[in-house]
């Protein structure tokens, strides 16, 4: 059965973002991430995308862009997929319902999938970061904390955080 799945981290004011770039470094969360999406279908904005260094191993990528000039870039590529308009990206998601979509951001993509999320895996950073862009308002009541991993700083992980995962309530 298909899941969409919403993937981020976020500091303590819930900003996610600073200057197109992630506000903090953390190689735990990272790591984190590359477990939780290898061989999934990762869907992003196009700013998400461009925080990047490049395409990441073993995920397709679905973007959402308006953008001409990425389109004609990755036509030909079977790992990328890009969609100018929310609707048809929402039919081809339907077409995929065996698989688990996990949406990793940013800010207004989180935004257009808030109904329909299933899972929730956020990662709580406990610091305060500078940023300018923050996670949208989450419903926390309408979901179920099934799981909480607490890290505390070492030596390559400046800060301490938190692993928690959510599940939607049954309606
Ligand atoms: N901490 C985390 O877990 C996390 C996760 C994700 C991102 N981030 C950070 O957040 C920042 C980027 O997020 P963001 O919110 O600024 O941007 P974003 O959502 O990644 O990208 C926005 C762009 O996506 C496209 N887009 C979004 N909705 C669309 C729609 N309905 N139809 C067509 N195109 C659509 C547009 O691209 P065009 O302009 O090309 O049309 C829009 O400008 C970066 O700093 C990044 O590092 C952090």
């Amino acid at each position: 059965m298909r899941m969409i799945r919403f993937i981020w981290a976020e500091d303590e004011d819930g900003h996610i973002g600073y200057q197109g770039t992630l506000p903090w470094h953390l190689p735990a969360d990272l790591k984190h991430f590359k477990d939780l999406t290898s061989n999934h279908i990762i869907v992003m904005g196009r700013r998400t995308f461009e925080s990047f260094p490049g395409l990441l191993p073993k995920r397709q990528h679905i973007i959402l862009s308006t953008s001409p000039t990425l389109q004609r870039k990755y036509q030909n590529n079977a790992h990328v997929k890009i969609f100018s308009q929310l609707k048809e990206l929402k039919n081809w998601i339907k077409d995929h319902s065996e698989q688990t979509i996990d949406i990793i951001g940013g800010a207004r993509v989180f935004e257009e999938f808030m109904d329909e999320v299933d899972m929730i895996e956020k990662t709580k950073i406990h610091h305060v970061f500078k940023g300018d862009t923050l996670m949208p308002k989450i419903n926390y009541e309408d979901f179920e904390l099934i799981n909480t991993k607490a890290h505390q700083a070492d030596e390559k992980n400046k800060f301490a955080y938190d692993f928690l995962e959510y599940e939607r309530k049954e309606k």
